[in-house]
């Protein structure tokens, strides 16, 4: 079983189904409300537990209703809620979601007391935790949490995936400790100025990426599958799963746990990208962040299915 630690964020999801995305100044009636588990580490981390991952999860959540909600959900999955750390001055961080038919979405997250995570806490979990064999990374925490946990997990042998989500520029040191970026095609836009429309932008976007010292690239591409990236050998493009889509949200972290799950397990970049390719394709057949999340055996029978095809 891999041991992971992910380091990142919790959010209370205020989701509202609407028959299409407002443009700017634009009021639309929306169809139902629903408050649902997010955040991209939360995620990820319960992505990584339905498949089977021994995972521990850091970060913070406000002294209210919401952070209880969001520690209960994650114990109920099986993550390590130990070093979630409960801020008595800030609000648990929320993301406004709104989703449309045909299930995309648009977000803004208001942090609240993510953004309390410091390094010295970081370091203080890591001392207590025994075991890593990787560490998952995102954006939505103070970076300088972020570089200490890239620190802290490359000390300890484990690999460093780091989905920056969402998109900032990164700092040389952060993305040499890196062993897979994974963003996603407007990640990869901001991080390279660079367009990613054809397969062949794709590949050179993730080449620029990969020639700021990262161990290796893999880009999700929404329906157009992933592309995976190494520097030893050519890009290996993962084709999509062909599934009916009733919410994008979280789809990135289904792949990351996917993929992360599959690293710990000491399966091949181009193999555990293709569990992440699975596990991200079955979290969008669901409405929701978390509970979106497929099992293992829903994976296992995805990707036995095909080899039969
Ligand atoms: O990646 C999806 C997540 O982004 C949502 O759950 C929301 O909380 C935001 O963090």
């Amino acid at each position: 079983m891999s041991h992971i630690i992910v380091v990142g964020s919790l959010n209370m999801d205020l989701v509202v189904r609407a028959p299409h995305l407002p443009i700017p100044g634009e009021t639309v009636l929306g169809n139902d409300f629903q408050t649902i588990p997010g955040g991209k580490g939360a995620n990820q981390a319960v992505g990584a537990a339905r498949l089977g991952a021994n995972v521990t999860m850091i970060g913070c959540v406000g002294n209210d209703d919401f952070g209880k909600s969001l520690r209960a959900n994650l114990q109920k999955e099986g993550v390590d809620t130990t070093h979630i750390l409960t801020i008595p001055d800030s609000p648990t961080g929320i993301a406004a979601i709104t989703l449309d038919e045909d299930g995309q979405n648009c977000i803004v997250v208001a942090s609240g007391a993510n953004m309390k995570l410091t390094p010295e806490d970081v370091e203080k979990a890591f001392s207590q935790i025994e075991k890593v064999d990787v560490v998952i990374l995102q954006l939505e925490i103070p970076l300088d949490c972020v570089e200490a946990a890239a620190r802290l997990g490359q000390e300890r042998g484990a690999k460093i995936v780091l989905n920056p989500a969402p998109a900032r520029q990164l700092s040389d040191i952060l993305l040499s400790q890196t062993d897979v970026l994974v963003p996603n095609e407007s990640e990869t836009s901001l991080l390279t100025d660079l367009p990613v429309d054809t397969p062949s932008q794709a590949e050179t976007a993730a080449q620029a990426l990969f020639d700021k010292g990262v161990g290796s690239v893999i880009l999700t591409l929404g329906s157009r599958g992933a592309l995976v990236l190494d520097g030893n050998s050519p890009a290996t493009q993962l084709s999509p799963h062909q599934v009916d889509v009733i919410d994008t949200t979280a789809a990135g972290d289904a792949f990351v746990a996917g993929l992360s799950v599959g690293l710990g397990e000491g399966m091949s970049l181009v193999e555990a990208a293709k569990l992440g390719n699975a596990t991200g394709a079955l979290a969008v057949t669901k409405l929701g962040a978390q509970p979106a999340m497929p099992t293992q055996e829903e994976v296992s029978s995805l990707c036995n299915s095909l080899e039969f095809q």
